[in-house]
């Protein structure tokens, strides 16, 4: 495990998503329910990011063509997406949010 340091937990609403930069790698940082998750930040379908999408029922739909992923499990729920996106641990220690890109 390479933990690295991503973002503030105090820097993302509750129910909100923030898109960061960790080592060259777009992240989208969720808070649900104070419990973070971290996936890759730019949509399987196209060039897109997530982090500007709407989150609603534990999904993400992205901004581009309303494709949605399960937040949690990164797992292509609909069309026009055909391939699964990329889920990192997450953790928070304090106000830091940490995230594993291994
Ligand atoms: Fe995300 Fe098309 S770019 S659904």
């Amino acid at each position: 495990m390479a933990w690295q340091r991503a973002a503030s937990l105090s820097s993302i609403k509750d129910g909100a998503v923030i898109g960061v930069d960790v080592g060259g790698t777009p992240v989208a940082l969720f808070n649900l329910g104070g419990t973070v998750f971290a996936t890759h930040n730019v949509c399987t379908h196209a060039l897109a990011l997530l982090s500007e999408g709407w989150i609603e029922d534990g999904k993400i739909e992205c901004p581009l063509h309303q494709g949605q992923f399960d937040i949690r499990t990164g797992k292509a729920l609909c069309a026009p997406l055909t391939e699964d996106l990329r889920t990192y641990a997450a953790k928070v220690d304090g106000d830091d949010i940490l995230v594993d890109l291994d």
